[in-house]
Order: C-alpha cells, then sequence, then structure tokens
C-alpha cells in the first residue's frame, strides 16, 4: 500500500486567498459570446437576450472576476464598434481568428452581463493595432460619471451610471508572434507605461495588468518580464502570465505532473517581480495576474472553420476524467502560491475550452473540468497553510520525484479545514495520515470524490453527469490527531475536517 503523510500547523501559513483567484475569462472567440452568453430567441434568453440557463451555471461556477473581450481578439478590436444602436454598429473582420464579428455585443452588454451574474469585469486594451488614447477614452467611457464626451456618450447609450471597472489589462499576450501587433520588450514595455499612466489619470482608482509571458516555454522569457517591469515598474500592479496543458501524448503520469511545472513558473516569475523591486530598493511587489489557464489540447486537430464565418465552433475541446485531475491539480498550484498569485482566470467559459458547452437553440452543460473549478471555488476561500507532504513518488520524462499526493490546505473563516488531495498514482490507492498538529480537535465531516473509471470519459448533451463529483463515506478513523484516508487511483477530492467533534 502506498502511504503518505501531511502535516499541518495553523500558524505556518502561505495567506489568505484572494477570491479573484477563482476568475474567469470571456473572449470574442467561436462561440463564447454568439451562442454562448447571448443568443437573443433562445428560450432561455432574457430581454437582453442573456442565456438566463448559462448564468445560472457561471453563477455555479463562483466566478468573482471575469476577464474581456480577449485574448488574441483585443489586440485587432476597436472597442468603438461595439457601442450605439445596434443596427448601426459595423461587422468586422477578425483577424486573430480569422472570423467575421459583428459586434452585436460589447462593453455596455459586457457590464450589464457581469452585473446579471456578480462578478466584476477585468476589461483588457487593445495594444496591439490600438493605442493609449484609445485605452484612456475607453476608461472614461466606462468609469467618468458625466460632462464629458467620452461619458455623456455612455449616458446617451442608455448607461447613466459609470460601470466603474476597477481591473485592467495592458494588452495580451504581446511577446507572443502571433498576437497582432506583437512587440519587443522594449517597445511593449513604453507603451504600456504611458498607456497606464493616462488611463490611471483619467482614474486614479483603477489597477493594471501588465503582460508577462504568454507561456514559460518563450525564448523571451525571463528577459521579457524584466525589461517590461523595467519600463512599468511604477504603474504596474499585477504582471500577467498564462499556461496551457495537453496530453497529446497520451502520457497522463507526465500530464498530471505538469501542474508542478505551473509551480515553477510562478515562482521565477515572482524571482523576476521582486528582482526589479531589488533594483529599486523598493518596497513595492507586483503581485501575478494567472489571467489564463487550463487544459487546451483536443482541438488542436479539429477542421478548421470556413474563413470569415460569424461565430464558429473554434476550440471546443470536449474534456476528458483526466483533463478534470489536471484541472484539479492547476487549482492547488495556485491555492499554493495564493502570497502572489492575486488573480487567476480560467481559459475560458463557455463553448471555448470552457467548463461550460451549450447547443444553439439548445441547453446547456457541465463539462468534467466544471467540477474540479466550481468545488475548489466553493471551499477554497481561506488561508492557505503550508503543507509539509511526505509522499512516493514518479519520474516522468521531463520531471523527477513527482509525489503522487499533490495537496493544498486551506482554513476557513469558520474555522473548518479544506483538503484538496489527488493521488496521481493512476492504479493504486494511497493511504494518507493527517497530522494537523496544533489545529485543535478535528473531525472529517465531508468528503467530495471526483473520479471514474474511465480516464477518458467525457460529458455529453446526451450524458451530461457521466463525469460528476460524489459524496464518500466517512472514514472510521475521521478524528484528529490520527485522522487517515484512503484516496482512490486517479482521485481528486475536497476533505471538509470541522472542529469540535468527536
Ligand atoms: O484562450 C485562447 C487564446 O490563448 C487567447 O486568445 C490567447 O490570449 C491565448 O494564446
Amino acid at each position: 500500500m502506498l502511504k503518505a503523510t501531511i502535516i499541518l500547523d495553523g500558524d505556518f501559513t502561505i495567506g489568505p486567498v484572494d477570491p479573484r483567484l477563482f476568475g474567469g475569462f470571456a473572449e470574442h472567440l467561436g462561440r463564447h459570446i454568439y451562442e454562448g452568453l447571448y443568443e437573443p430567441g433562445h428560450p432561455q434568453a432574457d430581454a437582453h437576450g442573456f442565456r438566463q440557463d448559462v448564468i445560472a451555471l457561471v453563477r455555479e461556477l463562483g466566478m468573482p472576476v471575469m476577464r474581456y473581450p480577449g485574448g488574441n481578439f483585443v489586440s485587432g478590436y476597436n472597442w468603438e464598434d461595439g457601442i450605439g444602436p445596434r443596427e448601426q454598429r459595423p461587422a468586422r473582420l477578425d483577424l486573430a481568428w480569422q472570423t467575421t464579428e459583428p459586434n452585436q455585443f460589447g462593453v455596455n452588454e459586457f457590464n450589464d452581463w457581469c452585473r446579471a451574474v456578480g462578478t466584476a469585469p477585468m476589461l483588457a486594451v487593445n495594444l496591439g493595432t490600438g493605442g493609449m488614447a484609445e485605452a484612456r477614452n475607453l476608461v472614461e467611457y466606462c468609469n467618468h460619471p458625466g460632462g464629458t464626451a467620452w461619458s455623456d456618450l455612455r449616458r446617451r447609450h442608455g448607461w447613466p451610471a459609470p460601470h466603474a471597472v476597477k481591473l485592467w489589462c495592458l494588452g495580451n499576450e504581446m511577446d507572443g508572434p502571433w498576437q497582432i501587433g506583437h512587440k519587443t520588450a522594449d517597445e511593449y514595455g513604453r507603451l504600456a507605461c504611458e498607456t497606464a499612466k493616462l488611463m490611471k489619470w483619467t482614474d486614479p482608482s483603477i489597477e493594471v495588468v501588465v503582460c508577462g509571458s504568454s507561456g514559460r516555454g518563450m525564448a523571451t522569457f525571463g528577459a521579457w518580464e524584466l525589461d517590461v517591469l523595467n519600463h512599468t515598474f511604477e504603474h504596474a500592479d499585477y504582471l500577467s502570465i498564462h499556461s496551457y496543458f495537453g496530453n497529446a501524448g497520451n502520457d497522463t503520469p507526465a500530464f498530471l505532473a505538469r501542474p508542478d511545472e505551473m509551480g515553477d513558473f510562478i515562482a521565477e516569475v515572482v524571482a523576476c517581480c521582486d528582482a526589479a523591486a531589488a533594483r529599486r530598493r523598493s518596497a513595492k511587489r507586483i503581485m501575478l495576474s494567472f489571467d489564463e489557464w487550463n487544459v487546451w489540447y483536443h482541438s488542436h486537430t479539429a477542421e478548421k472553420p470556413a474563413p470569415w464565418s460569424q461565430a464558429p465552433h473554434l476550440l471546443e475541446d470536449a474534456y476528458t476524467m483526466e483533463d478534470a485531475l489536471c484541472v484539479g491539480a492547476m487549482l492547488i498550484t495556485l491555492l499554493n502560491h495564493a502570497d502572489r498569485v492575486r488573480i487567476a482566470c480560467l481559459a475560458q467559459v463557455v463553448n471555448v475550452i470552457a467548463p461550460i458547452l451549450t447547443a444553439a437553440g439548445g441547453p446547456a452543460w457541465r463539462q468534467t473540468i466544471f467540477h474540479p473549478f466550481a468545488l475548489a471555488s466553493a471551499h477554497g476561500r481561506g488561508t492557505v497553510l503550508q503543507a509539509q507532504i511526505r509522499s512516493p513518488g514518479y519520474d516522468t520524462r521531463d520531471r523527477q520525484a513527482v509525489p503522487y499526493l499533490k495537496t493544498a490546505a486551506v482554513r476557513q473563516a469558520n474555522g473548518d479545514l479544506t483538503l484538496f488531495a489527488l493521488n496521481r498514482h493512476l492504479e493504486q490507492p494511497l493511504a494518507v495520515a493527517l497530522d494537523a498538529r496544533a489545529l485543535g480537535k478535528l473531525r472529517i465531516a465531508q468528503w467530495i470524490e471526483l473520479r471514474h473509471d474511465d480516464l477518458k470519459a467525457v460529458n455529453t448533451q446526451a450524458a451530461p453527469r457521466a463525469v460528476r463529483p460524489v459524496t464518500r463515506p466517512i472514514p472510521a478513523r475521521a478524528d484528529s490527531p490520527a485522522v487517515a484516508f484512503r484516496l482512490r487511483p486517479a482521485s481528486w477530492n475536497v476533505i471538509t475536517l470541522s472542529p469540535g467533534h468527536g
């Protein structure tokens, strides 16, 4: 029997979880907006054309912040195309995804949708084809109360109250040659600095995110961060990073080890941020916005839609059970870096590499990856403890001694302790002994498990509940100081321990 130990002490903490760690991302891409968030005429659509079935599922995910409108799309987007009377809005070629954008949904509709969901908007500005003037105009249009050209235009369009958007991304993945208006770190850094200045002068209450690397594998990674921060350190609040993992080679143990690499990435980027601070003898700490992360590879081999189609099926990955394990592991990594990762956005939310799929005119359903996200968002609010783990491990092509047990421990305000625990062994159970010294008397109160005999199982329109979490029986030795439980092979678990029992 494989055996592992978790040691926890309430005085050894990583830090409080910023609720924005459970953010999402909605891009004008494929069927995310059209047939996803917005489908006038759908039986579940409200007067705005917003699908209420989708809104209910997004609420279940518990996403306090939503990034919009891209992604690669934003780097060619003129936000003015998406405001004013719908019949006067132009259709445009979107060069990022080679589709036609009808502009029937824009910044005002997005803010209305956020209010309907109960999430906060995080808007990205175009620093590909766009510049600082368009960016500061958008801040004025959204956030200025009135009495100026842009704010009065918003009022005439039907939104008398400002949208009060607090979080702004200065471009998207500007280090990537695929990006419209790709730039060198110096070109981007200068532009981002001046843009941030004007945006903050327009509304001093906002926070801005500057682009870090679009992936750890980028040739410019590291140098990009230092150069960009050299230009933007005074104005930047967050640095963004992105990661996507896949299992195209069908090597599941290696795939499930990748979330540990996400932790390395975070540590390396934090080192860059703190190096930038050290050069200035500054106490300021740039925090991280991990504003795109997910599993993404199933759709890489999909047939391309006809060029310039409107809202085609794009990036519609059908997620498997093992993808849900990987997403659950990525969530554990994010929690264990809660001290520096303050914002994270699952990319994306509906239809496009998404936890939610919809049929046009039909239902919406939860993909496998919906479940770890919703559970982590519901049970992962509080303070993350430093979990000392002893676990047997395995080697992959790229990584040695990957522990079978991957865990994060979150202590909630009411004293409950939540353990998120993944057993990465595909065949063997893992016996875990929890030593929660100094945390007082604790007893397992609830155990939710996500697992399926078939790692390739997916949820479909016909079988939307094939993969879903189940409640497990409470084991016999459920009381501290000797809590013991057995994680089934390839399972992701949420174990809640409550004080004062036993
Ligand atoms: O999320 C899909 C795409 O991935 C985004 O548009 C881009 O920022 C990233 O490369």
